[in-house]
């Protein structure tokens, strides 16, 4: 932690004195107005704003403020968004360098794209140095699907239960978009897309005899299904490398490496989605650093530009030729104020030590949450790597039957208490600010333990 720049590294601690700092009743009144005249127009609003409709004003740092004044703790960085903090000086003033300066280029190159490749090429590992930019998740997994078609010359994929890439067409292809409140209609899937379980050790479908995960046994079960399942024609496994929107669920530590060594066995691809996961929240610049492994194609969105939406689609070298054949430019990718959020959002997590600070943070936030394990009823599982965090909730322990009314009053009661997250269903979900230290760690998962302990009580638990 010596080598931090400890000015740049504190610039959002003033703001953060106090917090959180609550003078109205919340939502209050003026964020009550203000929903309200907003959702007459404004349709398909998410759960969490429907369980909570509060109205932002300001973000800094780790603090975000409403429109009543209300001051909170920032456990969800957006939506795995302003993971470097909202505002970050140094990338609002590269942003905002361009927004004087130049807009749009469409795809030539400009000084601040040509600094961005460099960077990126100098993080990722291996030979991922083929990059394509889009301006959100969805194009780059959409763009990633095409790169795996023609690079491959076959056309199926096979993702996984509970993953989430996004809502467009191949992207919801890859995915089951019909949970919840998610509808779809009509065919869910286009041809050639296959789902498969994924490992998750707190529910898993095939064990050992010591009752451990039986990676092997999903391997074995993918291999079975390329040959029944397939008509052989398989480009890529599209995978997320944690679950992020399912709720932080982290595969074994050996999945990542066998699914490789199968993907290579048939000449797959890999194609690993960090577009939730990547860019540090994990501690690492891929979350599949943890395991060794280097996937054939990866996208990055979210953290990437900080709050500027940039996202990227990168293939390992000897396949860059590929992103020739799919006319891979947009619009929006790769324009002058994207590149200077994305190339900022870089220099930040390197010069301000953040990889560092999410791996000591991380290393307190699990502790914590495997000591709420054991305190509480109804906690069954806590998961997390870094920053990326999740507290399963049961009703029972031993059933662990998902306790959804309890997962909805925790959110509630947490956010009224000052905490602005991001739950879904019964696994709380956490992505705090990756600049954030064991002091604000501490006093958010404060507000979370006794939202959980007053649920405990309302249920009759404790
Ligand atoms: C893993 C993953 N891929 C893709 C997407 C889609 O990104 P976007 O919402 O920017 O289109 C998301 C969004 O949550 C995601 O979590």
């Amino acid at each position: 932690m010596e080598n931090i720049n400890k000015v740049q590294k504190d610039w959002w601690k003033e703001s953060a004195i106090g917090i959180p700092k609550l003078i109205t009743d919340i939502p209050g009144p003026e964020s009550k107005r203000m929903h309200a005249n907003t959702a007459r127009y404004m349709k398909g609003l998410s759960s969490q704003v429907k369980l909570f409709p509060v109205c932002f004003e300001e973000g800094s740092g780790i603090t975000l403020t409403d429109v009543d004044g209300n001051k909170y703790l920032d456990f969800s960085s957006g939506i795995y968004v302003t993971s470097l903090g909202h505002c970050h000086p140094k990338i609002s003033e590269a942003v905002s360098h361009w927004a004087k300066k130049l807009m749009n280029a469409h795809d030539f190159t400009t000084p601040v794209k040509e600094k961005l490749m460099e960077k990126m090429a100098g993080i990722l590992p291996g030979k991922l140095n083929a990059i394509q930019l889009y301006s959100d998740g969805t194009a780059s997994v959409e763009a990633a699907l095409r790169a795996a078609r023609a690079i491959t010359n076959k056309h199926e994929f096979i993702s996984a239960y509970r993953d989430f890439h996004g809502k467009t067409l191949g992207a919801v292809s890859c995915a089951q978009m019909f949970r919840g409140e998610t509808y779809s209609y009509g065919p869910t899937r286009a041809a050639g897309f296959y789902m498969v379980p994924r490992p998750d050790p707190y529910r898993p479908l095939w064990t050992k005899g010591d009752g451990s995960i039986d990676t092997d046994a999903y391997i074995r079960f993918y291999e079975d299904f390329l040959k029944e399942g397939t008509v052989g024609n398989v480009a890529a496994f599209v995978l997320e490398p944690v679950q992020g929107w399912a709720g932080s669920i982290f595969p074994p530590d050996d999945f990542f490496p066998k699914l490789k060594a199968l993907c290579d066995k048939y000449k797959i691809l890999l194609y690993d989605d960090e577009v939730l996961a990547g860019m540090g929240r994990t501690g690492e610049w891929l979350t599949l650093n943890h395991w060794g492994v280097i996937p054939d194609i990866v996208t990055f969105g979210k953290s990437f530009g900080n709050g500027f939406p940039v996202t990227a689609m990168v293939v390992s070298e000897e396949n860059g030729d590929a992103l020739e054949k799919i006319s891979a430019s947009s619009s929006y990718g790769g324009n002058p104020m994207a590149c200077a959020a994305a190339l900022a959002s870089l220099e930040v997590i390197e010069e301000e030590g953040i990889l560092q600070n999410v791996r000591s943070v991380g290393g307190f936030f699990m502790k914590r949450m495997l000591r709420m394990k054991e305190q509480h009823p109804i906690i069954g599982d806590v998961k997390g790597k870094g920053f990326l965090l999740g507290i399963e909730l049961v009703k029972d322990k031993k059933t662990k039957e998902p306790f959804d009314e309890a997962g909805k009053i925790v959110y509630q009661k947490a956010f009224r208490k000052g905490l602005a997250w991001i739950p879904a269903g019964h696994i709380l979900r956490m992505s705090p600010p990756l600049i954030m230290d064991e002091k604000y760690a501490s006093m958010g998962m404060d507000i979370i333990e006794e939202a959980i302990a007053e649920v405990e009580r309302e249920f009759g638990y404790k």
